[in-house]
């Protein structure tokens, strides 16, 4: 079978089916009533969440499945000193496919490797957040009719947001896109996605002002800056108030920009926002529940193929240098690399590797 552990996972071909999938279930939701049915989804949050969360439990039950799962990291035995591979072993004989939210980077990827049902990553550290990128790239779609040849201005915790750094990458892959980023400079974006976008030969251009990048956006990506990643408190509340979007600067816009959010907010949109037609972080929210049904159902699918998990190579005296990836916080994970760019990367995290002589 396979898993949705980076969005990178689908091609172009099988997100434009998906897409369409999830606009056949909203306009005709009682032909897939039963679609699931007697199917389990683990549901296994060990971070807080309420959309992804929510969403995926929804997009089951109205699939005809049932929900099995645990809504945070206390309520599971994960305090105990569990790891994410036993956790999984035990997952594999109570459901049928699992949705992982994670603190650790990369924890997801070691679910797969031990499951033997579908894993679809629900949010690992600030890595990476594949399902939310497939309900913003819905979103877009809706209301552009295309996913290229875009301006995409994305704002606020660029460093530590894992949904910008999904949706950078899968919007990368669409030609004639160009992105602004508008960030604080202490939450610029992660160099291994700069690297990415080179790369890619993808337009990048860096601000620190949002009502000067606005107007010429097709797209505004909005995001909240993450208390929960800082070590520091004072760094925090110096830029919590940065980067606020409110219905004078957005005077200052085009008429038909696509005002997003994955939600939640704190006070990075002012709620007079809410009500321009221009606003779309609300059904973005909708969007994500019936992209996640048209996934789940393409994962079931799944089963019985061979997808084999793309591989990583031991290298010797070299280990990950990022705390929060799940190879530097549970012992039993191999540290595995890969070489891209020239560089070598952590299998699980994407971060760089340091060498240890
Ligand atoms: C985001 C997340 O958890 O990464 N929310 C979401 O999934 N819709 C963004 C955030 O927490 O700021």
């Amino acid at each position: 079978m396979r898993h949705l552990l980076n969005t990178t996972d689908l091609t172009i071909n099988e997100i434009q089916s998906l897409m369409e999938t999830a606009m056949d279930i909203a306009a005709h939701p009682e032909k897939y009533q039963d679609a699931l049915k007697r199917k389990k989804l683990a549901s296994l949050f060990f971070e807080p969440s309420t959309r992804t969360r929510l969403s995926f439990e929804a997009a089951m039950i109205e699939l005809g499945g049932q929900v099995i799962g645990f809504a945070s990291a206390a309520s599971s035995s994960a305090t105990k000193g569990e790891t994410v591979a036993d956790t999984t072993r035990m997952v594999n004989c109570y459901a049928d496919i699992i949705a992982m939210r994670h603190p650790a980077e990369g924890a997801p990827r070691v679910a797969a490797e031990y499951a033997k049902i579908p894993v679809i990553n629900a949010g690992d550290g600030s890595h990476c957040h594949p399902t939310q990128t497939l309900a913003d790239l819905l979103t877009i779609y809706k209301h552009k009719g295309k996913l290229e040849g875009l301006t995409i201005g994305v704002c606020g915790d660029l460093k530590y947001g894992r949904t910008v750094h999904s949706l950078l990458s899968a919007m990368a892959r669409y030609p004639g896109n160009q992105y602004i980023f508008i960030s604080p400079e202490e939450l610029t974006l992660p160099q291994y996605l700069k690297d990415e976008l080179s790369l890619k030969h993808v337009p990048w251009a860096e601000f620190t002002d949002l009502a000067g990048a606005l107007y010429e956006l097709d797209v505004l990506y909005m995001t909240r800056v993450q208390r929960e990643r800082f070590t520091d408190e004072a760094t925090f509340t110096r830029l919590e108030d940065d980067f606020v979007l409110n219905r004078a600067k957005l005077n200052g816009a085009k008429g038909d920009l696509c005002v997003m959010h994955p939600l939640p907010r704190v006070n990075e949109i002012a709620a007079d926002v809410d009500d321009d037609p221009r606003a779309c972080y609300f059904e973005q929210a909708l969007n994500g529940k019936h992209m996640r049904m048209a996934l789940m159902l393409k994962m079931m699918d799944s089963i019985g193929e061979a997808w084999p998990l793309p591989e990583g190579e031991p290298i010797e005296n070299t280990r990950c240098i990022n705390p929060k990836c799940i190879s530097s916080q549970e012992r039993d994970v191999k540290p595995l690399f890969t070489r891209r760019e020239g560089k070598v990367r952590c299998l699980y995290c994407e971060g760089d590797a340091k060498s240890i002589h």
